[in-house]
């Protein structure tokens, strides 16, 4: 039942310009799903809407069947977390203090950490690899380290979806492949843009491609990324072909 529907829906940054139009985006249940798209094409805008942030000027965002903007912002924290490329500045907090604000939408006001808090920042910390870190200040972690934390954070809020942006960016490969392999297990819907589309085309389920705002292809990797698509959007040459053992599109970018 936890399915994220986008209908039709536009935005822009002020009245009276166009950014996204016409988006149609859908993430069933346990789905993975991809959107990539040159950069200024609006995907950080779209995942935005996705998440409740930006309000749409038309169409909207639906959650089990739900209008987003008609529950309440705990609403939607309850069933939607979110990775962004930022870090928070949140100086002077442990990563188990920063993982823990992902409890904040279950709990009260005032409510302290209860056991159950603390097992599930525990049981998170452990499966992005950084438990023994847990006391350590976040400002202090390298860039990757600080992106898995703040996947833990987005795990202890127990969602239903998980919205990332570009959420392999500061990962070295081992970590990426780690990350990914870890999304694609948790068995929730997810929704995250993508720069690079190797790894878009081997842990998505379907991808969407933006450009200048609209949705120009939907389907399956290999639906998708045609060489023809890749120089009508990216306008670069690319030639496509099977990886030779996961079987899925590989993009070889032309450079000469
Ligand atoms: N709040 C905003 N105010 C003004 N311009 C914005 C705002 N958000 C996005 N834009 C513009 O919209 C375009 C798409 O941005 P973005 O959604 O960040 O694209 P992407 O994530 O694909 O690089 C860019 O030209 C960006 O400058
Ligand atoms: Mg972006």
């Amino acid at each position: 039942m936890a399915r994220l529907s986008l209908h039709d829906l536009a935005w822009a940054p002020s009245p009276g310009q166009s950014l996204l139009e016409g988006i149609e985006l859908v993430v069933g249940e346990g789905e993975f799903v991809g959107l990539i798209g040159p950069n200024g094409s609006g995907k950080t805008s779209l995942l935005r809407c996705a998440y409740r942030f930006h309000r749409p000027q038309q169409g909207r965002v639906e959650l089990e069947g739900a209008n987003l903007w008609r529950q309440s912002p705990r609403w939607s924290a309850q069933r939607i977390a979110v990775v962004l490329q930022e870090f928070p500045q949140d100086f002077g907090l442990s990563v188990a203090e920063v993982v823990a604000m992902g409890r904040m939408p279950h709990k009260g006001l005032l409510d302290g950490d209860s056991e159950e808090d603390q097992r599930l920042v525990d049981e998170a910390l452990a499966r992005v690899g950084l438990v023994e870190r847990r006391i350590q200040p976040f400002e202090n972690l390298s860039g990757g380290e600080k992106q898995r934390v703040l996947l833990a954070r987005a795990l202890v809020q127990q969602p239903q979806v998980l919205i990332l942006d570009e959420p392999t960016n500061h990962l070295d490969p081992r970590y990426q492949l780690d990350l990914l392999r870890q999304l694609r297990s948790l068995g929730l819907g997810v929704l995250a843009s993508f720069h690079d589309l190797n790894l878009a085309a081997a842990f998505c389920d379907r991808l969407h491609v933006l450009d200048g705002g609209r949705l120009v292809a939907s389907g399956t990797p290999a639906e998708v990324l045609t060489e023809a698509l890749l120089l009508q959007v990216f306008g670069t040459e690319a030639l496509v072909d099977l990886h030779p053992v996961a079987g899925h599109p590989r993009i070889t970018w032309i450079t000469r």
